[in-house]
């Protein structure tokens, strides 16, 4: 079988890109390693930057979305145990939006499923070759049986443990990688937001996040060590903890049943070149950010945009333009993204190895940014998101 383009990864950025490229007739196969349930169960992101929607509405899957969305008009920073209402939208004209990853793989996957799209799910790719070429493979197992298929371009979408960037050449690919010596438990608890919008909290016992996935359910998270043992943490454990690093005088945090917990080790990490020969990387299977900030899934639907619109011109127009700028534009970007979500996690964990004097200054830095107009004006920018660089003609 030979298709114009084949993604390995059914994660947000592949099922966007293929729904994307069949709204404009390219046709994609899309190789999925897991079963559609478990990738639209999987609890990730919930903060989408505006591009990110924008992207979803002008595709035609943004329906739910914009219906079921929460609008955030900013942030609030905690610190000294007092709340300080960041607003971006008064000082930009640009906020947040929540909406969880699971809801917008389901919206995805659902569009692909009512079209009849190519998704194979329990279907692993094995192996990408010929990408000097012009017709490279992808091997994959399905059902059983080992298969192969060509393509025109390979794209891999397959997340941090996926296998496509390692086709790039081990004399070509280049890596950078930070692993921070903390992780974030994160719980989703069956009780309504204790703020109208999420609040990012220093505290000398550690970071902790409060966020929301409706006006039910809070997502929560405390900085804790990369390899934190869950079982040290019952449930009661967990609320004190928040109370601690979250509280505020006259401030309560709204308690309920606790239905899911994880912890996940932090780390910084991106790979380039973002394309050689004809394969291209998008979303986590190229870098991945700290999730302090919520970059990530947002970083992903930046590549797809533009990969997207690379892939429409040259499908649909032979121009391989934008396709030739793709790494270096991506690149960019992602740079910058990583610039901000490490930074942001510097300026709200505990170091265990800081010094006062740092821990000082770090202190200092954001009761700066509580104060001053001109920063937050600069904060506001980065957290709502840097500009897309294209966006695909649908
Ligand atoms: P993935 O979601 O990793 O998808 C890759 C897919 O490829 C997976 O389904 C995988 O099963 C599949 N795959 C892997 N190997 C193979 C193979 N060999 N063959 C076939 N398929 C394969 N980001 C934000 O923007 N905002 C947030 O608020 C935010 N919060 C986060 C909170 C937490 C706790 C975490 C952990 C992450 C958060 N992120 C956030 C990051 C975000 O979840 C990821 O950046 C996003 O999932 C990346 O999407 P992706 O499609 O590139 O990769
Ligand atoms: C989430 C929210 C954030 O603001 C963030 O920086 C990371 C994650 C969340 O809701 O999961």
């Amino acid at each position: 079988m030979h298709v114009p383009v084949v993604i390995v990864g059914a994660g947000p950025a592949g099922s966007l890109l293929a729904w994307i490229l069949r709204q404009r007739g390219i046709e994609s196969v899309v190789l999925e390693r897991k079963s559609r349930e478990y990738v639209e169960s999987r609890i990730r992101a919930g903060v989408m930057e505006k591009n990110a929607v924008d992207l979803m509405i002008k595709a035609g899957v943004g329906e739910r979305l914009k219906k079921e969305c929460m609008y955030h008009p900013g942030v609030v920073i905690g610190l000294h145990n007092e709340h300080h209402f960041l607003d971006f939208d008064k000082l930009i004209g640009v906020g947040v939006t929540i909406y969880g990853q699971s809801e917008l793989t389901k919206d995805l996957l659902g569009a692909l499923a009512a079209e009849d799209h190519k998704v194979f799910y329990e279907a692993p790719a094995t192996a990408i070759e010929g990408i000097e070429g012009d017709s490279p493979t992808v091997k994959y197992a399905h059902e059983g049986v080992d298969k192969e298929i060509s393509c025109d371009f390979v794209i891999g979408a397959d997340g941090f443990h996926g296998l496509s960037r390692h086709a790039i050449p081990a004399g070509i690919l280049k890596t950078y990688e930070n692993v921070y010596p903390y992780g974030w438990l994160g719980v989703m608890a069956k009780a309504p937001p204790s703020k109208e919008v999420a609040m990012f909290c220093h505290h000398e016992r550690g970071f902790a996040l409060l966020s929301m996935r409706s006006p039910k359910i809070s997502r929560l998270y405390l900085q804790c060590a990369p390899d934190e043992d869950l079982n040290e943490w019952p449930d009661e454990r967990i609320w004190e903890e928040l109370d601690t690093r979250l509280g505020a005088p006259g401030w309560e945090l709204e308690r309920g049943e606790i239905f899911q917990k994880d912890v996940t080790p932090l780390r910084s990490f991106f790979s380039q070149p973002m394309s050689h020969g004809r394969l291209f990387l998008c979303g986590d299977a190229s870098h991945i950010v700290p999730p302090t900030g919520a970059k990530g899934l947002n970083a992903a639907f930046a590549d797809v945009s533009v990969l997207s619109a690379a892939l429409i011109e040259y499908f649909t127009k032979d121009d391989a333009t934008i396709l030739d700028r793709y790494a270096g534009v991506a690149l960019a970007r992602n740079l910058q993204c990583q610039r901000f979500s490490s930074g942001n996690t510097a300026k709200y964990h505990i170091h265990p190895d800081s010094n006062p004097f740092e821990r000082r200054m770090q202190v200092a830095e954001l009761e700066y940014l509580v104060s001053d107009e001109t920063s937050q004006i600069s904060y506001a920018r980065q957290h709502t998101g840097l500009p897309f660089d294209y966006w695909p003609e649908i």
